[in-house]
């Protein structure tokens, strides 16, 4: 775990955690801007919990399954996650929509990957949905969150070229490849201050961010 970086981060999940685990290796790499302070997922079966115990991270599971009162879930989730008290809150596959009052409470700091070069294909399929709209590119993009579903402030984005004979799971894979690699990097760049969402917009080093950044790879 880096040595270097103050700041804390919660990683959300629901499923394998891929996307955690990368973030797992930018820190034993020590190229993460912040600490993994702790992992909650809303499945107790999720897999990238045994990722997170693998890495000596905390873990937290806060089921889901039979909750139908959204608030209520979400002031529970926010009670557990203060005890961490993590600077950011970072949505790697949590597969629920969080409540408006979550959002508000924790406006700023909570980040999110899609899979798709918002503003297209927001929502779930978005892998199907840029083939069967025959786009040359797709890819991912990290944003922070806001109350409209994938639609806050975009960080950072990478592409990749639709290939002749692409199913929607072998474009899956090589998206997921691109997001392994922006999530650390745009990640750190919050957590250290570079980037930050102020009133709706995304900030770099001060100046409105129009575009979101691209993936340097
Ligand atoms: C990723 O495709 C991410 O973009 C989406 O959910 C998937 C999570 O994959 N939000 P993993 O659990 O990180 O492997």
């Amino acid at each position: 775990m880096t040595v270097t970086a103050t700041k804390t981060a919660a990683v959300f999940i629901s499923g394998g955690g891929s996307n955690l685990q990368a973030l797992i290796d930018a820190a034993e790499q020590d190229v993460l801007g912040f600490q993994l302070r702790a992992v909650f997922s809303n499945r107790a079966d999720a897999g990238g919990l045994q990722r997170a115990q693998e890495a000596g991270i905390e873990t937290c599971v806060v089921p889901s399954r039979g909750v139908s009162d959204r608030v209520a879930y979400d002031r529970t989730l926010a009670v557990e996650l203060d005890r961490f008290a993590p600077d950011l809150i970072i949505l790697a596959g949590f597969m629920r929509i969080l409540s408006a009052g979550f959002v508000s409470r924790y406006a700023g700091r909570i980040l999110n990957i899609h899979p798709s070069l918002l503003p297209l294909y927001p929502g779930i399929d978005t892998h199907a949905r840029a083939l069967a709209a025959g786009d040359s590119r797709h890819g991912c993009t990290v944003h922070f969150v806001t109350e409209e579903l994938d639609g806050g402030p975009r960080i950072m984005q990478g592409a990749v070229d639709v290939l002749e004979g692409d199913t929607a799971r072998t474009l899956a894979a090589r998206v997921l490849e691109v997001e392994h690699r922006i999530y650390p990097r745009a990640a750190s760049l919050v957590a250290e201050g570079r980037v930050s969402c102020r009133n709706g917009r995304c900030y770099l080093d001060g100046e409105v961010l129009g575009e979101p950044l691209h993936d340097t790879a």
